[in-house]
């Protein structure tokens, strides 16, 4: 039997790398993983301090069942540049910060203590993607995922390609392709076996055949009461995958849903089925720890993707990220475009060879995720390179003939060696260019961008971003210009069919290279704060979904009297998915407004913008009198369902304190955000507040960053990381004006 055992805990990290240490245990600082080896403040640093070389070393005891059996380390990703050492030994190197790599064990152990010894080199080297040329984005160095020891018979099941064709027919179908390690080069012969569980653990389908070569398929056929996998319903199955050789027996399980994905020139299609795609891209890193967040974290992410922002896709921009992040996107119903590690350039030949690689590691490690409906195969915004993306292409192709390929560029005009022509379309707000000479449009029209005459399957990965970066306490008029940005491409969108959707840039700010940014180090491109904390244009994506699913009512104002130029908080728009939405001003002024149609005919939900000509002359007089607090409320089907009320002399009442959840286990790494809102009398935030805050914890927790920080807009996150241990959690904010809040949480 396999055993597949967490080896995050009781690492030593050194600053450094010397060939001594290689077979030596040096005492050390003791770390858990994941690990970022250099932590970094939340802005205005010096990136360059993570780039060298830093050792992570590890005990590993003998245990009698290594005893004839196949033992490995497995790491599922360190950044960037790994060489694994057993006893002194080289026994892996890895060039790639984001895909696994395993160093086989087996024979090298010794009965007694045996010293993994691990160089992590954080430089940006030239000679592996995606560096070589400036990028957006930070690479922090560090053993920044999950290590597993795993433990096998001599031959056993190496991987599992699970096909679902033609899952609309009303019996289904599974092709589960075994293949076989065999590192020892046993002679092969035995039986493999497939047994399929639905979610409720009941099998719906079994199947089993001898073998006597590395790889073997399996049909299941005729598979009844099959629930379809898709956004809404996100059905798993379970294939419980078993061989049985001389040698010893193993079982995986691997997760899988049947579901058909196509991009066409008419649009993308799930299950045969018309869907838009409407999504944002997200980087894998945080504040402070860059990517080193475990489990939950990761799954946090998609959740806030999927239920909070109500998108339906995102982009893994630009490389394979966390498997418990997909894991999260499988069960969530969240469709994943993943692609390649790269942003703009290309290297030599031995450079583009590690990028072929990374196609193959990325689809061989990702293949059985539902959610995944794409491959992107080529360098994020490169230029064309005929031979380079043909091999990438047909790579993909051969590995995985069930998924489409997608090759994310900025050019037009490009050639088209993939499936889709996924096309970063920053052409909104080009008009504003001295001497731009165009109208303002949200889009390029496809076949300026393909240059081709027919449409072909096209998806817009990224919009916005630099065109218009914007703080999440920015002055109300710009957030409002941010919102009707993603407005009207959203809208635009929408209103061509021969476009599958869009993701847009992007889901949170990030930290990045003094090439980029605000020169803080920081991209404010998100909808979201590094914290994952909304900007008014986060209520773009989730005012589209279905009231019954949530009512959204958010009106894109601050409400002050002078915080816009000239005063007054017109046109107001309300990012909502009601029919009608009332506002009250002061007693006597109540005007009710319907979604505007007219600018964004096709949005599942247009906003409300109530704008001058909803007054009179008298009242719009009123605005410049007392300023009086207001109400706005949403109306679907006749009824008011909800509402906001606004202050007029809002005062500092509360500092809320967040958590997303109160449990927390016993085991180290685990990890919670907490976001703390300075409130007014009615519950709304207070934009301008920024006041200084200080964290305390205690108990079986850490906290990440620093314990003296400052509310940004009134708003500021942290995270609390697990230590080990069970017990109470206090975490105690306090400030001068609000003194100080208590949370208790439990670990265990
Ligand atoms: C794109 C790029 C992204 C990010 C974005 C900023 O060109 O692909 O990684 O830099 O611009 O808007």
């Amino acid at each position: 039997m396999r055993k597949t055992i967490n080896c995050n805990t009781a690492w030593t990290f050194h600053e450094g790398f010397s060939a001594d240490l290689a077979a030596a245990f040096r005492k050390g600082e003791a770390v858990n993983l994941p690990h970022n080896a250099v932590e970094l403040p939340y802005n205005y640093f010096d990136e360059t301090c993570y780039q060298r070389p830093f050792t992570y070393q590890k005990v590993v005891a003998w245990r009698p069942e290594f005893e004839g059996r196949e033992v490995a380390l497995v790491f599922d990703g360190a950044m960037a540049d790994s060489v694994v050492y057993l006893n002194g030994e080289q026994v892996v190197a890895h060039s790639d910060g984001y895909t696994p790599f395993t160093a086989r064990l087996t024979d090298r152990l010794v009965e007694g203590d045996n010293l993994i010894t691990v160089k992590i080199d954080g430089s940006e080297n030239p000679a592996i993607p995606p560096f070589g040329a400036q990028i957006d984005y930070l690479t922090y160095a560090g053993i920044y995922r999950d290590v597993w020891l795993r433990i096998t018979a001599p031959v056993s099941i190496g991987n599992v390609k699970i096909e679902t064709p033609d899952v609309l027919a009303a019996k289904k179908t599974a092709k589960v392709r075994v293949d076989i390690a065999n590192p020892r080069g046993l002679k092969l012969a035995g039986r493999v076996s497939v047994t399929l569980k639905a979610a409720d653990g009941k099998t719906v389908g079994h199947a089993d055949a001898s073998y006597t070569g590395d790889s073997v398929t399996l049909e299941l056929k005729d598979l009844d009461g099959i629930a379809l996998w898709d956004v809404d319903n996100p059905n798993l199955y379970e294939a419980v995958v078993e061989l049985v050789h001389e040698s010893g027996d193993d079982t995986l399980c691997v997760n899988f849903g049947f579901r058909s994905v196509e991009f066409t020139p008419q649009g993308f299609r799930l299950n045969g089925k018309p869907l838009k795609l409407r999504g944002l891209n997200r980087h894998q890193s945080f504040p402070y720890v860059g990517y080193a967040m475990g489990r939950r974290a990761q799954e946090r992410d998609a959740e806030i993707l999927r239920k909070e922002l109500k998108v339906n896709v995102v982009r893994t921009s630009h490389y394979p990220q966390s498997p418990w992040f997909l894991d999260a996107c499988d069960r969530l119903g969240l469709l994943v475009f993943e692609e390649i590690p790269g942003w703009q350039h290309v290297g030599d030949e031995s450079w583009r060879q590690l990028s072929i690689d990374n196609v193959r590691s990325m689809i061989e490690r990702d293949w059985n995720h539902p959610s995944i409906i794409i491959w992107g195969v080529r360098i994020n915004e490169s230029q064309d390179f005929h031979d380079f993306y043909t091999a990438t292409n047909k790579l993909a192709h051969e590995l995985d003939p069930t998924r489409q390929t997608g090759g994310v560029r900025y050019i037009t005009d490009s050639e088209l060696l993939e499936d889709v022509y996924t096309m970063n379309d920053f052409i909104q707000g080009n008009e504003e260019l001295p001497g731009a000479n165009r109208p303002r449009t949200a889009l390029r029209l496809q076949g300026e961008t393909t240059g081709q005459k027919k449409p072909v399957p096209y998806m817009v990965t990224e919009f916005n971003g630099h065109m218009y970066p914007t703080k999440r306490y920015d002055q109300e008029q710009r957030q409002a210009e941010h919102v009707s940005r993603y407005l009207s491409i959203l809208n635009a969108v929408y209103g061509d069919p021969n476009i599958s959707g869009s993701t847009g840039w992007c889901m949170f700010d990030y930290n990045t290279h003094k090439d980029f940014g605000s020169g803080d180090r920081l991209c404010h491109h998100g909808v979201m704060d590094i914290w994952r904390e909304p900007k008014f244009a986060a209520w773009v994506y989730t005012s589209q979904c279905d009231p019954s699913e949530e009512v959204v009512l958010k009106p894109v104002t601050y409400y002050a009297r002078g915080e816009r130029n000239i005063g007054g908080i017109l046109p107001l728009i309300v990012l909502t998915n009601c029919d009608e939405v009332e506002l009250r001003y002061g007693a006597d002024v109540v005007k009710r407004v319907k979604p505007d149609r007219e600018t964004y005919p096709h949005l599942p939900h247009a906003p409300v913008v109530i704008d001058q000509r909803a007054f009179s002359a008298e009242e719009l007089g009123l605005w410049g009198m007392k300023w009086e607090e207001a109400t706005v409320t949403g109306y679907v089907d006749g009824k008011p369902v909800q509402s906001v009320k606004f202050a007029a002399d809002p005062v500092p009442t509360t500092l809320a304190v967040k958590p997303d959840w109160t449990t927390l286990s016993a085991e180290p790494k685990d990890s919670v955000r907490v976001a703390i809102h300075a409130l007014d009398q009615l519950g709304n935030l207070l934009p301008f507040l920024d006041e200084a805050v200080h964290i305390e914890v205690s108990g079986p927790v850490k906290l990440l960053g620093p314990s003296e920080v400052v509310l940004k807009g009134g708003v500021v996150g942290f995270w609390l990381e697990t230590t080990g241990g069970a017990g109470d959690v206090v975490v105690k904010v306090a400030s001068h004006r609000f003194g100080e809040t208590i949370l208790t949480l439990k670990a265990g």
